[in-house]
């Protein structure tokens, strides 16, 4: 039987919340244990069903993966490195599981992936991925939808620059491949994401030679083995910006624990734009105390350090109740509004052209049942139901359980309607008629 959120808008989040560990960090490092034999520890992995996932392709590439034997520790031992296919079954499920490419090919010679169809963000394609795994001197073929590709990297220049900036998974494809081999890679236009610096210094614990992470130059001299070893995960920049803005939407005051204020420069900046007050209380420690109604301010989604795509649906949310209004123009991924429409059926006001939205904030939304789209579009609605009046059901939070480790339970410690509850889906024809003829 499915689940939903049964959101019951109107309290104030208050008190403190702890940060999990980064999904987009989590589950390149995870493919990445296969680069060496023996026994890769991960901690501050978040409990998530792609992690799940990730763990399952893992375990058909030959690891044996055991999950949570602690909170958040994830042990990959990899025991037989005979398999070289990562199936269509397990790939469809999760674009991530394409971040096995790279330390498959790199690790055992030849790597079978199954190319990564659209989703709702759009068309997403891998030519990056190719291009570069192409100029370190391996050879891409495809077959019956999948990316074949074979050789040991040997090095070269590979420039990661699309249209749409550099690619966040491409870059560590790309990086992972070329960590082992002969040669020497240097990769311009890399992704600079936080999640990537946190891939790389994993890659240098396992032996790896690479210089400039957290930099759009990546320069990697190829070496023979890797070996195991033990890697923290760093916090979710992606769940603190949307815990922050709970806070903000409820007029609360909270506080997280275990983030790292230093890669949410851009979230700040907005906060301060929004006049949401912030305060960094340490290293680690952030709070977020908005007693007033926030204000609206035009917002543009770009790579790494600009403001990320996957805070673009819930910042919009806050927006959505906020004074005044704004544009909010997605650079990333264009497509990237299948939320709107759900909104609306809150009574938020966005119009939509292209890949820009006009908000105007509203002075009430009312509950409804909607439904989630994506990841972010259920973080969203979730917001927009504590802002609500009334009962918000979220619906299809599959979505949401694939990126956020127990949002509900964190939620409610914070004070906030929230509930998972099952659901009867809607009867299809056919059982219908059944029942009819049984009677
Ligand atoms: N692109 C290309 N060619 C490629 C690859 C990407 O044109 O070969 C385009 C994409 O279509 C998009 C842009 O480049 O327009 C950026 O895509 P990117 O490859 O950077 O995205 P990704 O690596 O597939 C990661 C995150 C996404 C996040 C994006 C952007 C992971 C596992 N996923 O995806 O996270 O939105 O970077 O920051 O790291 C999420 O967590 O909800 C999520 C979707």
């Amino acid at each position: 039987m499915p689940h939903k959120f049964v959101v019951s808008g109107g309290a104030r989040l208050t008190g403190n919340v702890t940060v999990s560990g980064s999904k987009n960090a989590a589950l390149p490092m995870m493919a990445a244990a296969l680069l060496a034999k023996g026994t890769t520890i991960l901690r501050n992995v978040p409990d998530l069903s792609d992690v799940r996932l990730m763990a399952d392709i893992l375990d058909t590439l030959g690891c044996d993966v055991t999950l949570f034997p602690q909170p958040g520790v994830v042990v990959i031992d990899v025991v037989d490195e005979s398999n070289i296919s990562a199936p269509y079954e397990l790939v469809s499920e999760m674009r991530a599981s394409f971040c096995v490419l790279g330390p498959l090919l790199a690790r055992r010679g030849e790597a079978h992936v199954s190319q990564p169809g659209g989703c709702t963000l759009g068309e997403r394609p891998v030519d990056l991925h190719i291009k570069g795994i192409q100029a370190i001197g391996c050879e891409v073929a495809f077959h019956r939808g999948n990316v074949i590709a074979k050789g040991r990297p040997t090095g070269g220049r590979v420039y990661l620059g699309g249209s749409m900036g550099p690619s966040v998974t491409g870059t560590a494809n790309v990086m992972c491949a070329a960590v082992m081999g002969s040669g020497v890679t240097v990769i311009d236009q890399a992704a600079c994401e936080p999640e990537i610096t946190n891939l790389a210094e994993m890659l240098i614990a396992m032996g790896a030679k690479i210089r400039g992470a957290g930099t759009s130059r990546l320069v990697i001299h190829g070496v023979d083995e890797l070996h195991a070893a033990t890697f923290d995960v760093i916090p979710d920049r992606i769940e603190a910006g949307t815990l922050m803005i709970a806070s903000a939407i409820t007029r609360g005051d909270v506080t997280l624990e275990k983030c790292d204020p230093d890669v949410m420069l851009a979230l700040f900046d907005k906060f301060t734009e929004m006049r949401v007050p912030f305060e960094r209380l340490d290293a680690s420690t952030v709070r977020v105390n908005c007693p007033n109604r926030a204000r609206a301010a035009d917002l543009t989604t770009l790579p790494y350090p600009g403001f990320p795509t996957d805070l673009q649906s819930p910042l919009m949310a806050l927006m959505c109740v906020s004074e005044g209004y704004a544009l909010v123009e997605e650079k990333i991924y264009p497509e990237r509004f299948m939320h709107v429409p759900e909104y609306r059926r809150l009574g938020a006001d966005i119009r939509k052209q292209f890949n820009t939205c006009i908000v105007t904030g509203v002075d009430k939304l009312h509950g409804a049942p909607v439904a989630a789209t994506d990841l972010r579009a259920g973080a969203g609605l979730i917001l927009l139901g504590l802002a609500a009046e009334g009962e918000t059901d979220v619906l299809k939070i599959q979505h949401v359980d694939r990126g956020y480790d127990r949002l509900e339970a964190k939620l409610t410690t914070l004070g906030a309607g929230i509930k998972r509850v099952e659901y009867q889906p809607r009867r299809r024809a056919g059982e219908r008629s059944q029942r009819n003829r049984a009677a």
